[in-house]
């Protein structure tokens, strides 16, 4: 018998993750605020992602889902949204190119503020505050005032999201994700950077094709899809309170949405089977993700899909596996056997940022490109050796010109990592480590779709 379930039943489970927010009263009052709020998001949008999800898990599309550790009230600007949105339109292209799929658009944006942290309190000098956890909860700055959780940090949160993914939709709607422009940025790329000429031949075969396009009557004035593209939006579902006070019932179908994201994804600390989180999100009819690192076991897996997605609907559950450079090999592929053995449909995304985070000489959190290249590698190879889809990538990333990870074309030192060491959380990848993954990524899935073709 599985227990009934609202948008309010969390409150009875063990919530990890979450801050204790000081003023009851205020927080009350703010969760009554928002949930009279608009939706951000529509339950006719979340379906559609399902439908695609659902491509992605039966190996028909491929799922790209990028943006930042932590959006900040501070760095909340029209120019930021944009080079972040353009990057991950350029991977899309060179990926839509390699796969010879449909690239599904996922940001980790509009909503992405609520973070989990490895201790509750950080202590500096001998003096202990509550950790950050994120600009929706408090503020980063070492200050007791800062770091006082506030609850009208949540009104704010629901501004940004609104403002940014209005001005996502006016991008993606407009004409400014048209296919040729955003293949002349990719040029751009190729020429400005350091092992450009190791991705020119796949960027000129995608201008060739466009060519071919043109040439056969195939033109943005006849084909609005090459002026427009769909873009969706994600975050982690940690602040319980506020995804509680966004979700409504869809009057078309008359289930429950989460209305602050298209899909909301489960944190890696957050997954316990009787834990709020997934008590929560088991309810609501987004398209979700669960994030498996390596102390996930087959088991509890299998049972978070029970939970998570009894109907066994293609394109509901993502699984992104974020174990670690070194862990892929050993964890992931009992994951998918028992996956694959008990016939669970599911999208598999690798996240190979959480598992490779190291603290370089200078104290600076890092990620060295070379392992991230190496788990999305190990990913790759894994999936073909079991005969599954490698379905996607989760990656932290932006669209500035960061020195967070290291490595890469630029060769980011360890002394270089505090030029523009920008991030509030983990360390992301910059537009030109970006692109060079997306580049590094559809030759693999393109030398896959040949192999397939050969063996065929
Ligand atoms: C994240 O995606 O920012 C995150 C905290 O990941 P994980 O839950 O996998 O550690
Ligand atoms: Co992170």
């Amino acid at each position: 018998m599985v227990a009934s379930w609202n948008p309010s039943t969390w409150r009875a489970k063990v919530a990890q993750q979450m801050p204790s927010f000081p003023d009851q009263a205020v927080l009350n009052e703010v969760e009554q605020q928002l949930a009279g709020y608009p939706p951000l998001v529509f339950a006719g949008e979340a379906r559609e992602l399902t439908q695609k999800l659902g491509d992605v898990a039966e190996g028909r599309a491929f799922l790209l889902q990028g943006g930042d550790c932590a959006e900040a009230f501070a760095d909340f600007t029209a120019d930021k949204i944009r080079d972040t949105l353009r990057v991950i339109l350029q991977m899309a292209v060179v990926l839509t190119f390699g796969s010879g799929m449909p690239v599904v658009k996922l940001g980790r944006i509009a909503g992405q503020f609520a973070k989990p942290r490895s201790a509750p309190d950080e202590t500096v000098d001998g003096v202990t505050l509550p950790a950050y956890r994120g600009d929706i909860v408090n503020g980063l700055a070492f200050e007791a005032g800062q770091r006082a959780p506030d609850p009208r940090r949540q009104l704010q949160a629901y501004s940004q999201a609104a403002a940014t993914l209005n001005l996502l939709r006016a991008f993606t709607q407009g004409g400014y994700a048209s296919l040729d422009r955003v293949q002349a940025w990719n040029l751009g790329f190729v020429s400005n950077s350091p092992e450009g000429e190791r991705y020119r031949d796949m960027a000129d075969r995608i201008t060739e094709s466009l060519a071919f396009m043109r040439a056969c009557g195939i033109t943005d004035a006849n084909n609005p899809e090459i002026l427009r593209t769909s873009f969706y939006t994600s975050h982690e579902a940690l602040l319980l309170g506020f995804e509680q006070a966004m979700t409504r019932v869809d009057s078309t179908s008359g289930r429950w949405y989460d209305t602050s994201a298209h899909l909301l994804w489960i944190g890696d600390r957050t997954r316990q089977l009787d834990g709020a989180h997934v008590e929560f999100c088991r309810g609501i009819a987004n398209p979700l993700g669960l994030k498996c690192g390596p102390t996930m076991t087959a088991e509890d897996l299998l049972r978070l899909c029970d939970l998570l997605n009894p109907d066994n609907r293609p394109g509901r559950l993502t699984l992104i596996a974020r174990m670690g450079h070194e862990k892929v090999e050993r964890h992931l592929p009992p994951l998918i056997r028992a996956i694959e053995r008990e016939g669970r449909k599911v999208v598999w995304a690798c996240d190979p940022m959480h598992g490779n985070t190291i603290k370089a000489g200078s104290g600076y959190k890092t990620r060295p490109f070379d392992r991230i290249l190496s788990e999305v590698r190990s990913f790759f190879a894994i999936h073909k050796a079991e005969g599954t889809h490698a379905g996607g990538v989760h990656l932290e990333m932006t669209g500035q010109d960061v020195t967070e990870c290291l490595g890469g074309a630029q060769a980011i030192t360890e002394a270089g990592l505090s030029d523009r060491y920008h991030t509030y959380c983990d360390p992301r990848l910059n537009a030109q480590q970006s692109l060079e993954l997306a580049f590094l990524m559809a030759r693999a899935l393109k030398e896959e779709r040949e192999l397939v073709r050969v063996a065929s």
